[in-house]
C-alpha cells in the first residue's frame, strides 16, 4: 500500500473535502519536494511503448490529469513531475468568479467517487495566463480548459490563452439557470463559436457536455459539426446531477468510479458516431489499467482522471502506466493490438 493511502489519506479524509482540497493545493504549491519525489520515486513516464497521439499532440503516456484540479494554473511545476501523460488545467474563465457557496465537494468513499458543485470558481484568464507564461518549457503537454457563457467570451479567452498551452479544451456552459428537468443545449453556442476559431494555431478539443451524451441525436450533431470544423479532438465523459443536501447548492455532479460504466458507454456511442474521424479522450471513473484498456477498446486514444488522484494520491498516473506496461508486454499502445479499438462502421 502506498504511503499516501496508508498514512496521508486517512488524515486528509478526516477533514472536510473542501479543507483537504485546499490543503492539497497548498502542499503542491511549492514545487521542490515534488521535483525531488518525482525523481526519487521514478514518477515520470518515459517508456516508448506508452507513447500515443491525441488531437495532434504527442503524449508520453495515455493517462492525463483532468480539468478542475488546477483551475488557475498554480501547480504546473509540481503536477508536471507526477508522471501524467498530459495536464489539463482550468477551467479558465474570462473574469474572476467566486463560484458556488461552500461546501462544494463531498466524498462518496464506498464507491471511490466525488460530488462537486464548484460553480466554476476562477481567478480569471489574466491570472492563469501569467502562471502559464512563467511555467515556460514543459515536460508534458498542457491542455488549457477554457470556459465562458457566450461564443464571443470563449473565443476571446481561446486566443489569449492559446500561445501558452499545447491545446485548448472547450467547456461550453449554460448562461441561464436551468429549471428542473431542463437540459443545457450547447448547439447554438457551438455553431456560433466554431467559425470564430478557424484562425487557431493550436488544436482544439470539445468537452462534450454530460447532458448531451444522454441524447444520441444531439451528440451526433455535435460530433458531425466538430468534424466539419476540423476540431482536433473530443472529450467524452459521464457524470450526472444528484440531490446532495451536504453541499451549499443542495445538489452535486458525481464523478469517480460511480460513473465509470456510463462514461464507457458514452465513449462507445461517440466512437460509433465518429467512426475514427475525430480522436476521443475518455473520462470518468478511471483508476486502474483495466479501466484505461476498456476505454481504449471502446474507442478512446487516451484518458484523463480526477477522482483517482484524490483517492490514490500522487503516484496514480505512474502506477496505472506501470500496470499498462505489464499488460502490453512487448507491444506498444500505438501499434495495432487487441488493446486498441477498431474504428466502428
Ligand atoms: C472537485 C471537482 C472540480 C472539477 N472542476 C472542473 C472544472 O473546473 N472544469 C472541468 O471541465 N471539469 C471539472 N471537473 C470534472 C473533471 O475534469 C472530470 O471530468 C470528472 O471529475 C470525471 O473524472 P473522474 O471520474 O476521474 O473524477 C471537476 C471535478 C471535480 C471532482
Amino acid at each position: 500500500m502506498s504511503f499516501y493511502r496508508a498514512a496521508l489519506r486517512p488524515l486528509l479524509f478526516g477533514l472536510s473535502a473542501d479543507t483537504a482540497h485546499s490543503l492539497a493545493h497548498s502542499g503542491l504549491g511549492w514545487a521542490p519536494p515534488w521535483q525531488a519525489l518525482g525523481a526519487l520515486q521514478g514518477l515520470e513516464v518515459s517508456d516508448p511503448r506508452l507513447r500515443t497521439r491525441y488531437a495532434g499532440l504527442d503524449l508520453p503516456g495515455p493517462v492525463g490529469l483532468a480539468a478542475g484540479f488546477d483551475k488557475n494554473c498554480d501547480l504546473l511545476v509540481s503536477l508536471s513531475c507526477l508522471g501524467f501523460g498530459f495536464l489539463t488545467v482550468g477551467t479558465i474563465m474570462p473574469e474572476p468568479r467566486y463560484g458556488n457557496p461552500f461546501p462544494r465537494i463531498v466524498r462518496y468513499e464506498d464507491t471511490g467517487s466525488l460530488g462537486d458543485s464548484m460553480g466554476v470558481p476562477s481567478k480569471g484568464r489574466a491570472y492563469a495566463i501569467e502562471n502559464l507564461r512563467r511555467f515556460g518549457a514543459r515536460k508534458v503537454p498542457v491542455i488549457g480548459n477554457i470556459g465562458g457563457f457566450s461564443a464571443e467570451e470563449i473565443a476571446c479567452v481561446f486566443f489569449e490563452v492559446e500561445p501558452y498551452v499545447d491545446a485548448l479544451e472547450l467547456s461550453l456552459m449554460c448562461p441561464n439557470v436551468l429549471g428542473p428537468g431542463e437540459v443545457f443545449n450547447e448547439l447554438p453556442v457551438l455553431i456560433e463559436l466554431l467559425p470564430r476559431l478557424e484562425a487557431r494555431k493550436k488544436p482544439v478539443i470539445l468537452r462534450m457536455p454530460n447532458d448531451t451524451t444522454k441524447e444520441l441525436d444531439r451528440m451526433a450533431e455535435v460530433i458531425e459539426r466538430c468534424i466539419a470544423a476540423k476540431v482536433e479532438g473530443l472529450k467524452i465523459g459521464g457524470g450526472w446531477k444528484i440531490p446532495e443536501p451536504g453541499l451549499g447548492t443542495g445538489s452535486a455532479t458525481v464523478h469517480g468510479r460511480m460513473i465509470r460504466e456510463t462514461a464507457l458507454a458514452n465513449v462507445e456511442a461517440a466512437a460509433r458516431i465518429a467512426r475514427g474521424r475525430i480522436p476521443i479522450k475518455g473520462n470518468g471513473g478511471i483508476s486502474t489499467a483495466a479501466d484505461v484498456l476498456a476505454m481504449l477498446r471502446a474507442g478512446a486514444c487516451c484518458v484523463d482522471l480526477y477522482s483517482a488522484f484524490i483517492y490514490e494520491g500522487w503516484t496514480v498516473a505512474r502506477d496505472i502506466h506501470r500496470e499498462l506496461l505489464e499488460t502490453l508486454g512487448r507491444s506498444t499502445l500505438s501499434s495495432p493490438s487487441p488493446h486498441r479499438s477498431q474504428p466502428a462502421g
